[in-house]
């Protein structure tokens, strides 16, 4: 808000150097309560260097010169509260917001730097799982917020295509595998083949030998072993890009485990030159500390391990990016292994290794209990969201019937629902996975945000507005509790932006819809002498509620 420059700078005039601008700026709070003010100041901090209690401080600060900058100034205990010129504040707000448009609380703190995000990294052969999808949508998020923030963002699909389980699908398949059949259901077939190789070996351990030797064919070179790998990845990577394509996620790279096959011998030259690698029960570690477990680097028939192509990856993303932060969106169970990493990087004299971090989540649950994509029969992600995007169609039909281009919007409406309810609590927590709770118009839901978007098109449509602002402003209490929610954003934006927290994205949008249908229920917005301001405060709100649903991977219909 320009008030609060207006009022630092007030107080910058009254202390003197004492405070530098920026701790002023920092210690300037928002009252919980309206009646306290718009803006308030501590004055704790300034006992010590004036040797006076802060409650005189206060009375002090607070007798200042106002002119008409503010429309109150006074001293309540300790703080110095402030009630800002309401006009003028919503005259510059609404301006710079129906101004900057989507731009509206970009930040340029991250100008010139790189954050890598390591996100989604499906296995290929397998289910895309819920896991993998919270991974996605939390990273694209953090990675639009950080473009909002100024940086430069690298986003890499760390694709799983590489271990000793693909030996045992290429024996699987040669044994029992339909070609036809898994052209028409890739990942149902490899998965079923995969399974069936498991209950075989069971009663036929043998099995096992043979699909370790089909491994080692493939770290060979072998040319079949490597025609059927090549074709199980395309079949996998062309499945994923289904719930990509509905997602709406792109990726900078798909550079996965396998890419890293051929680099990993300079890691172990370089461990080995450092002395770092040592024997432990035929297998070669590095150990990382007295309170981790050392990390496993080869196993003991000579094969690399998942530990060791991550380490030769983020060697490779370091040259080839030069990141300056890098950040791994993974499951809570793989902290050990990130932590290991980092350590053996440490460890190779690479301090730039304090630059990544690996950013757990929860899992997702039905009825309490960790949700599998796959029960029984494959129950694939691709299903589910369309499912969502059903019963979004049908929610559409009952509440407007006539609504155009309807595929789209329960397109737009059932995705959203998917990505918002799992954006919307703190990624640390579990989820508990319900379409039906997601879908709801009302409540805190994805389709309760766009649905307040839409219904201020509507309004801006019928009220013809032209995107001006109006000059003159009578600011009721209602109009300003909004424009001080929407004073909000920047801050907002910067705080998801440091905590790596996409919830505090979605918080914020649902209080602006509260706010703002709150208002829509009590204020009459058109036909009023009023309504070319109330416009163009609708206008504002809904440009703050389309970006913010942007900054989660939501798309904003324009009716629905
Ligand atoms: N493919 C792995 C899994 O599904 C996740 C990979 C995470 N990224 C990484 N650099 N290790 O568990």
């Amino acid at each position: 808000m320009n008030g609060k420059h207006i009022f630092a700078a007030y107080l910058q005039d009254q202390i003197g150097n004492d405070l530098t601008w920026e701790q002023i700026e920092a210690s300037i709070e928002k009252p919980k309560q309206i009646q306290h003010g718009d803006l308030a100041f501590p004055c704790f901090q300034l006992a010590k260097t004036f040797k006076k209690s802060p409650n005189e401080i206060a009375k002090t600060i607070a007798q200042g010169n106002i002119s008409g900058e503010f429309e109150k100034i006074e001293a309540v205990g300790s703080y110095v509260n402030v009630f800002l010129n309401k006009k003028a504040e919503a005259q510059s707000l609404l301006t710079q917001i129906l101004k900057e448009k989507d731009a509206y609380a970009n930040h340029r703190f991250g100008h010139g730097k790189t954050i890598l995000l390591d996100l989604s990294s499906p296995n290929i052969a397998k289910p895309f799982s819920m896991g993998h999808l919270r991974s996605t949508v939390i990273g694209s998020s953090i990675a639009a917020i950080s473009e909002k923030c100024g940086y430069q963002t690298v986003k890499i699909n760390y694709i799983g295509d590489w271990g000793t389980q693909f030996g045992k699908l290429i024996s699987a398949y040669l044994k029992w595998g339909e070609e036809n059949k898994v052209r028409n259901n890739p990942i149902e077939e490899l998965t079923k083949l995969y399974v069936r190789f498991h209950e075989e070996a069971e009663k036929d351990p043998s099995l096992n030998d043979e699909g370790r030797m089909w491994f080692k064919k493939l770290e060979d070179h072998d040319p079949k072993a490597k025609e059927l790998w090549i074709w199980f990845k395309e079949v996998s990577l062309e499945a994923f890009q289904k719930i990509y394509e509905l997602l709406d996620v792109q990726f900078d790279s798909y550079n996965g485990e396998a890419f890293f096959n051929d680099k990993m011998d300079a890691s172990l030259k370089a461990l080995q030159e450092m002395n770092l690698l040592e024997l432990s029960e035929g297998a070669q570690v590095v150990r990382v500390g007295d309170d981790l477990p050392p990390c496993l680097i080869k196993k003991t028939d000579g094969a690399t391990l998942y530990a060791t192509r991550d380490i030769t990856a983020a060697l490779y993303r370091k040259n080839t990016y030069d990141f300056d932060e890098a950040f791994y969106v993974v499951g809570h169970e793989q902290s050990l292994h990130f932590e290991q990493v980092k350590r053996v990087l440490r460890k190779l004299g690479h301090d730039w290794a304090d630059n990544m971090h690996h950013v757990p989540f929860g899992l997702i649950l039905q009825n309490g209990k960790k949700m599998s994509t796959r029960k029984g029969k494959t129950v694939l992600l691709e299903t589910v969201i369309l499912e969502a995007v059903k019963l979004a169609e049908q929610n559409i039909r009952s509440k407007n019937p006539e609504l155009h281009e309807i595929a789209t919007v329960a397109r737009q409406v059932g995705v959203g629902a998917v990505i918002f309810h799992d954006l919307k609590n703190e990624k640390g927590n579990d989820v508990e996975f319900s379409l039906e709770m997601m879908l709801k118009f009302e409540g805190d839901t994805g389709p309760y945000v766009q649905y307040t978007a839409a219904r201020i098109q509507t309004l801006l449509n019928r009220g013809n507005f032209t995107g001006s602002v109006p000059l003159e402003f009578s600011i009721g209490s209602e109009s300003w509790e909004i424009l001080s929610v929407l004073s909000e954003f920047p801050e907002v934006v910067e705080l998801a932006f440091h905590r790596k927290e996409p919830s505090i994205i979605s918080k914020y949008v649902l209080k602006l819809s509260h706010k703002f249908n709150h208002y829509y229920a009590h204020v009459k917005i058109l036909d009023s002498k009023e309504t070319p301001e109330r416009l163009a405060l609708c206008a504002a709100v809904q440009i703050v509620l389309k970006e913010g649903l942007r900054l989660l991977g939501v798309q904003t219909p324009n009716k629905m």
